[in-house]
């Protein structure tokens, strides 16, 4: 439910905050700059981040890599996107989701009952560096890289954050159990909710209607809940 007054609105985002904060915390999130501090902007705080980032040798992704792809699209998005790591294309051109799947990631935020587009959301993903040939991203890089995802998501504070495919969906909820069984529902995120669905390369590597369907189906659950959710 909306909130009535603008002093419920304040009360409402203040909890949230603090419910956010605590819940960084807890992952030992310190060390990066954080919106939630109050003294900057998200923008400002993302953009301090990915400085920050720069020339990162915390796992061996960097021994291949030509770019760091940190993010894109508006800081102040209440809505996040979050995938795998960069493929060929996003690392040659440091920005997330460009390729082949990128393309389907564009259609699938613009679809009927969805209804984004890519410049209004936040798009990351959980390593910052392309596994060499694509593979998936080790336990190790994910942990070296999650303390980094935490400060943007952090930053953003999302109210809905859609996970794309097993290996972000698992990694931010922090279980082992597939994709199929985590999808089609809501997961509580701290302050925010998480809605997974299937990857856009899972997409496009199994063609038929029946996982299209499903996608399509997580994505209006997806921004139903933004619907409800969003404070801006
Ligand atoms: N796949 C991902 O998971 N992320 C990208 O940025 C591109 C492809």
């Amino acid at each position: 439910m909306p909130p009535d007054t603008p002093r419920e609105a304040l009360a409402d985002a203040v909890a949230a905050l603090g419910e956010t904060l605590r819940h960084w915390r807890d992952l030992g999130v310190t060390e990066l700059p954080l919106a939630g501090d109050w003294l900057l902007s998200a923008a400002e705080a993302l953009a301090a981040q990915e400085k920050a980032l720069q020339g990162c040798r915390r796992c061996r992704l960097c021994e291949g890599r030509t770019t760091i792809v940190f993010g894109v699209g508006d800081p102040r998005a209440e809505f996040v996107v979050i995938g795998e790591g960069p493929g060929a294309d996003e690392d040659a051109q440091g920005i997330p989701f460009v390729g082949r799947a990128g393309q389907l990631l564009t259609k699938m935020l613009e679809a009927p009952g969805v209804g984004f587009s890519r410049e209004e959301v936040y798009i990351s993903n959980t390593v910052k560096c392309r596994p060499p040939g694509n593979r998936n991203p080790e336990a190790d890089e994910l942990a070296a890289c999650a303390p980094m995802l935490a400060a943007q998501l952090a930053a953003l504070q999302p109210r809905v954050i859609l996970a794309l495919g097993s290996v972000a969906t698992q990694s931010l909820l922090g279980t082992r159990e597939s994709i199929g069984r985590l999808r089609g529902r809501v997961h509580p995120y701290g302050a925010a909710v998480l809605v997974p669905t299937f990857h856009p390369a899972f997409l496009l590597r199994n063609p038929g209607q029946e996982y299209k369907r499903m996608a399509w189906e997580d994505l209006k659950l997806a921004r139903r809940e933004y619907d409800q959710r969003r404070t801006r």
